[in-house]
């Protein structure tokens, strides 16, 4: 899907007991919601543990398209959007992320008229934009999609209320960056309370943006004329936390993720409670440690702070081996399914019932040639791999270096066996069904 193919595969030899302290980096979700908002602001922005992701590369060369200028230094990130122009985006960087079109309502604030190939990003469902557009028009922008491009115009941005049908993340977070400089007032109601939506409103509000409300599900932004030059720093990845805590958890082991709000992951923890596992909070870390085997439970996810559809197939994976059965339940997207075939290569037991899944614990996994279908389905095959006996190969590992900082440096030093290599040929799945 994202044209952006690297030929390398994780190589793991499966068994090892992981046990040790990360510290988690940025987080993805929030400094590509940022990386949108920064048009906003006619300066030059610092932001700082930016995380060094394929998304974020891509996020940063595309606002180049548009007049920014940008300078990266390992995480540390420069953006200085005073010479912003409508610009040209070329179709491939638009498409390879789904928040290129969160660009659309911050550079139309600033340029009244901009022109956006439609959006990509991980193929789990259909992922319509019509929440978006809504609240665009609800803004007072003209917005057409005409052969796969938006063309999007305004004279002035003015305030409006805005009811979300469902709280999507997105659609919160680009209206309530469109209305940080129109004229007036803008609630945004039935907003969604996901942390990166309160992260990225505190951002704003430190440029001088008033936004009020944000983590709760009525916001309201009071229009400004402009907004200050700031240095910011990304908070940690709730998502990166959470997978590496189940990767204690399917392991056996004993994970301290630190750096974090550990109230990010009451989801994830109380499951793996519920599951028969230890953990134990502090003030910015969260332990996991397990002995013996987990038990199955059941999962559904939901809007924050329920389980984070995220999470959903790292957790499945977990579930694999636990004793009893498992039902899974996705009630976010329709196709976020990826890792089931995938996982039941590798000897698990699971049936899928439209969003559902069944998963009756199996005693071991066994290591298989397996392919990412995205993101959080390569995630989850990572972490099989890591419990699995024998050795197991990850391919299309492009999508998971799209949300994971040197992942597998991270599981080597907590003791997993797994390398980057370059693919080798014979690797190819023979079943014909990929
Ligand atoms: N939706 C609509 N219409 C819209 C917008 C959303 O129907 O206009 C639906 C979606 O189809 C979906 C639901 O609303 O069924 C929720 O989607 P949401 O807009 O909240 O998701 P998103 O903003 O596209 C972000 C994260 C996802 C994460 C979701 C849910 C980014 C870049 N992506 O997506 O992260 O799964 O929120 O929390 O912030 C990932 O990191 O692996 C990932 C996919």
């Amino acid at each position: 899907m994202e044209g952006r193919f690297n030929m390398n595969v994780f190589e793991i030899k499966g068994g090892k007991r992981l046990e040790g302290v990360v510290d988690v980096g940025g987080s993805k979700n929030t400094a590509l919601a940022i990386l949108s908002a920064v048009v906003l602001c006619d300066g030059k922005i610092v932001l700082t543990n930016v995380p060094s992701l394929s998304d974020t590369r891509i996020k940063a060369h595309l606002l180049e398209r548009f007049g920014a200028k940008v300078a990266i230094d390992g995480n540390r990130m420069e953006i200085d959007c005073t010479d912003i122009h409508p610009g040209e985006a070329d179709e491939e960087t638009v498409r390879a992320i789904r928040t290129s079109f969160y660009l659309l309502g911050p550079l139309l604030a600033r340029t009244k008229k901009v022109e956006l190939p439609a959006p990509g990003g991980c193929k789990i469902g259909a992922r319509p934009v019509d929440f978006h557009l809504k609240g665009l028009r609800a803004l007072g922008a003209t917005v057409e999609l005409i052969g796969g491009t938006y063309f999007a115009e305004c004279e002035q941005l003015k305030g409006a209320e805005i009811y979300l049908d469902f709280p999507s993340a997105g659609a919160t977070q680009h209206l309530m960056s469109t209305a940080v400089l129109a004229k007036g007032c803008t609630t945004i109601q039935n907003a969604a309370i996901e942390p990166e939506v309160t992260a990225l409103a505190a951002f704003l509000n430190r440029m001088g943006a008033r936004i009020e409300g944000a983590g709760t599900s009525a916001i309201t932004i009071t229009g400004v004329d402009h907004l200050e030059p700031i240095e910011f720093r990304v908070p940690a990845d709730r998502m990166q936390a959470g997978t590496y805590l189940l990767a204690g958890a399917i392991t056996g082991g004993d994970v301290t993720v630190r750096g974090i709000l550990p109230e990010e992951q009451t989801a994830v923890v109380n499951k793996l409670r519920e599951a028969g596992a230890e953990v134990e909070e502090g003030p910015d870390w969260v332990r996991v440690k397990v002995d013996g085997r987990l038990k199955g439970i059941n999962v559904k996810t939901m809007p924050h702070p329920g389980f984070p559809t995220d999470m959903q197939q790292p957790m499945a994976a977990v579930l694999t081996l636990a004793n009893g059965t498992s039902v899974v339940d996705e009630t976010i997207y329709e196709s976020r399914i990826g890792h089931i075939q995938e996982l039941n290569r590798m000897g698990a037991n699971i049936r899928s019932e439209g969003r559902s899944a069944l998963i009756t614990g199996v005693d071991r996994l066994r290591g298989a040639v397996v392919e990412a279908s995205d993101l959080r389905a390569g995630a989850a095959l990572v972490l099989a791999g890591l419990a699995a006996r024998g050795k197991t190969s990850v391919k299309n590992i492009h999508f998971i270096d799209r949300g994971y900082e040197s992942f597998e440096k991270t599981l080597a030093d907590l003791g997993a066996q797994i390398e980057r290599v370059p693919e080798d040929p014979s690797l190819a799945i023979s079943d014909g069904n990929h």
